[in-house]
Parts: C-alpha cells; structure tokens; sequence
C-alpha cells in the first residue's frame, strides 16, 4: 500500500526505516520529511496541520494509510477530519481521535482520566483565572518543590519544576495572569514532585487491544551526569536494566490494561501510539504523563529492536486482530546519541554542511537517523537544534553506546555537540 508519514523529525526517519522493510509498503511519502527521509520515500512540502494539503496529497497518490508523527495534528482532529470525510474515510490512520489526543493535549484532561481509572500518578489540583487566590494558597501550603504545567500543548516548555514557593508563584501568575504560553496556560495543573527514575514504556492500540512495542530510557538534559537545561532528548537506551519482568507485570497490570479500558469504557476512539511517560519510584511505575505518539529519540532505539513487521501491526491494529500479533525483538541493546547544533536549547544557527554521514553510517551495527536536516545542493545542511541520532546495537547498553559515539565521531558540522555519556548508569 502507499503510505503518509507526517512529521520532520528523526523519530519519523526511524519510523520511515522500519515500515520501508515491510513488504506491505509500496510507496512512502513524508510531509515534510528531512534528509534522511528523502533516501527512503519521497518527500513532500507539506506541514503536517495543513489538512487540505494532506487531504489532496492523498487523494492524488492514492494513499492508504497515514502514520502521524507528531502530536499537534492528532491534537487539531486529523483523524477526525479523515472520517468525516467520505474520500478519506477508507484510509488507515494511525493516531487517536482528537477527543482522545486530550490524554496529551489537556494535563487536566489526562490526570482526571487517571483518577477515574485508579491509575497511579502524582496528586495534583488545577486552577484558572476564575480561582486564582485559591491557587496561590494552595501554591504556599504545597511541599517543595512543586510541579506547574501549562493545561494545553506548550511545545515541551508548559512544566516547570520550582524549588521554592516564590519560585512557583511567579511561574503560576506569569501562566495565568500573563498567559505565557496563550490558552495553553489558561488551566495551570499543580503537582506533586516525584523522586526516581524517569522511563518510557510504548504501546500499539485499537482502543480494546494493545501490544507493547518497546521501552527506553531517554537523557532529557543538555549536559553530561544529567546537568543543565532540558532537551527534547539527548540520548536514549534499550532496553532498560531494571525494567525486567517484575516491573513490566506492574506497568501493564496498575497502568497500561486500566488505560485501555478506560478508553474502551469511556468510548474515546484510539488507533494509535500511547507513549507511558513513568518514573519509578523505589519500583513503583508512576504516569507523569501520557502521549498519544511515538518519542524521540526514543523511536531511535524502539524501532532497530522491534522485529515485527509495523506495517502489519497497524493493518492488524486497524482489522481488529492487534491481539493476535507475535511482538518480538532483537535480543541486542541499542542506545542512540543526539548530534546537536550548539547552542541547543538555546539559540543556534542551522545551514551547517554536515560531513561524514556515510562514514558513521558504515560503522559497525549503525543506523545513522536524520532529525534536523535538509538536502541543498547535494549537500546535507544542519536543520534544527537535533541534527541527527546515531543509534547502534551492542551486546549491552555499554557496549552500544560506545559504538553510537565512535561511529558519531565521523561525523562533522560547525558547532557539533553530543553528550559522551548516554547509558553512563548501566554502565557494565
Ligand atoms: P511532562 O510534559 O508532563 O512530561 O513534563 C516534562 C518533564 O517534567 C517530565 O518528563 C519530567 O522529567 C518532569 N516532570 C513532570 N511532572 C513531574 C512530577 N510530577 N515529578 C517530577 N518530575 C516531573
Ligand atoms: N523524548 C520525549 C518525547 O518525545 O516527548
């Protein structure tokens, strides 16, 4: 079949990677897509909310199935715009209703879904301009430090984590009153700081069904020992030691399956992607929030593990036989590093001529993944603040790391920067 991958990014070239192996995939195209994209589909200059550009994109190359990368579309009703459409209606989308998509796109949505469904996660309260005094007291008695989060999508800059009352009062009045982030700080979600460790647990539904795909831990800081501002993501591995049997039997039985039935029950349609965002705490899976996508960089890790065919999954995901599917995976860790323009998360300048990409990429046991990229002239150019995700496999977290950083070690552009210590607890 011919199939839409919507997004730029390099959890969409991990993606395009995995379903360009399925024999279901005839044509791939991604909108917009990046450099590395381009090497396995086509691209199209096409952003990823321009409904009525996607809509004509897919009548014209007789589309199939959509794969939704990001989370803005889903958020905005693109699976809802397809089957209030008769001319897309038959196509496979794989991503949640809009309805659904709340469990990432409103924190107060997800949490009062967590609390009807017993799902453990940090106690919270929300508040608005209507009871902002409330607020502020509620802010003053709270224990340090205390978590706020814009309601709505705030391009991962909506949670702030304030270490004294001061601190967090001026985050609320400048969300609210201010409205720093526009509507999506109109509702602010006030909440329990959890201790441990932060991972990602990743599930293919249907909204009765579900496989889980894969789990990652990602390094979300920009400096090494887990230092300075945060990042979209600057390293992830897989698998995670202490996430064995035990623990997974706890994510599914307290977390994932009350999820899915609590969908099921409250009949939010979901043919999609639910990213588990957890900490354990002293063994204890917790939801810090959930996303209705794949992570990045994440995907860089889930996707060279996943040995089940993806195209296959959403087909089954989509006829009703998702619980009948074989998951399995490449016995191998893999761990990705995150090649980014410095300055990242700061201000960076991007057109960078990137070399040495096919050298990383004849490493050993490599996949070289394209973030921020574009193709000019014949010569791939830095695109953004993640430039690319070398990932590799190993016999174990260490030794996959270390092969991702020397295959990395190929690769050239002005200003280049990667953490050198990705997967450092694990280290064996
Ligand atoms: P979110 O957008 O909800 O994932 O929050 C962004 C990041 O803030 C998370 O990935 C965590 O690292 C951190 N965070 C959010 N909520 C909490 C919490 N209740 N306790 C500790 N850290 C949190
Ligand atoms: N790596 C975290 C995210 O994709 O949200």
């Amino acid at each position: 079949m011919n199939i839409l991958l919507l997004g730029s990014g390099g959890r969409e070239h991990a993606l395009a990677w995995k379903m360009t192996q399925s024999h279901h995939c005839d044509q791939l195209f991604i909108a917009p897509g990046n450099a590395g994209t381009a090497q396995l589909g086509t691209n199209l200059p096409i952003g990823v909310t321009d409904f009525a550009a996607i809509r004509q994109c897919c009548i014209e190359q007789q589309i199939q199935m959509v794969v939704v990368g990001p989370e803005e579309p889903l958020v905005k009703g693109i699976y809802d715009f397809f089957t209030h459409d008769p001319e897309l209606q038959s196509i496979i989308v794989v991503g949640p209703s809009a309805k659904a998509a709340q469990l990432e796109g409103s924190k107060a949505f997800s949490k009062k879904f967590m609390q009807r469904h017993q799902i453990p996660t940090a106690a919270y309260a929300e508040f608005t301009a209507e009871n902002y005094e409330a607020g502020r007291s509620y802010i003053a008695a709270h224990s340090l430090p205390v978590v706020l989060k814009a309601d709505g999508l705030a391009a991962g800059k909506g949670v702030v984590i304030a270490s004294t009352h001061e601190e967090a009062l001026a985050v609320f009045e400048e969300m609210i009153l201010h409205k720093q982030f526009g509507e999506a700080s109109n509702k602010v979600v006030i909440e329990e700081f959890l201790t441990g460790i932060e991972v990602s647990v990743f599930v293919l539904t249907n909204g009765t069904d579900y496989q889980i795909i894969g789990h990652a831990k990602d390094y979300k800081r920009i400096g090494e020992g887990d230092t300075g501002l945060n990042t979209g993501g600057m390293g992830c591995v897989s698998p995670v030691p202490f996430m064995d049997e035990s623990f997974m039997q706890k994510v599914e039985s307290r977390i994932i399956a009350p999820t899915i039935r609590g969908l099921a029950a409250e009949e939010l349609t979901y043919h999609g992607f639910i990213f588990f965002g957890l900490m354990n705490r002293h063994g204890e899976p917790m939801v810090i929030e959930y996303n209705c996508r794949m992570g990045d960089p994440e995907t860089e890790v889930v996707m060279p593990r996943l040995q089940t065919d993806l195209v296959a999954l959403f087909a089954a995901m989509d006829n009703g036989t998702l619980a009948d599917a074989n998951i399995s995976f490449d016995e191998r860790a893999c761990a990705t590093v995150i090649a980014a323009s410095g300055g990242y998360p700061g201000s960076y300048e991007k057109d960078k001529p990137i070399e040495g990409l096919e050298q990383a990429a004849a490493g050993k046991d490599t996949l070289v993944f394209h973030a921020g990229t574009r193709l000019q002239d014949n010569t791939v150019r830095t695109n953004g603040g993640r430039v690319l995700a070398v990932s590799a496999y190993g016999t174990n977290i260490t030794q996959a790391a270390e092969q991702a950083r020397q295959s990395l070690s190929q690769i050239r552009f002005e200003g280049i920067y990667y953490r050198k210590d990705i997967g450092y607890e694990f280290e064996v």
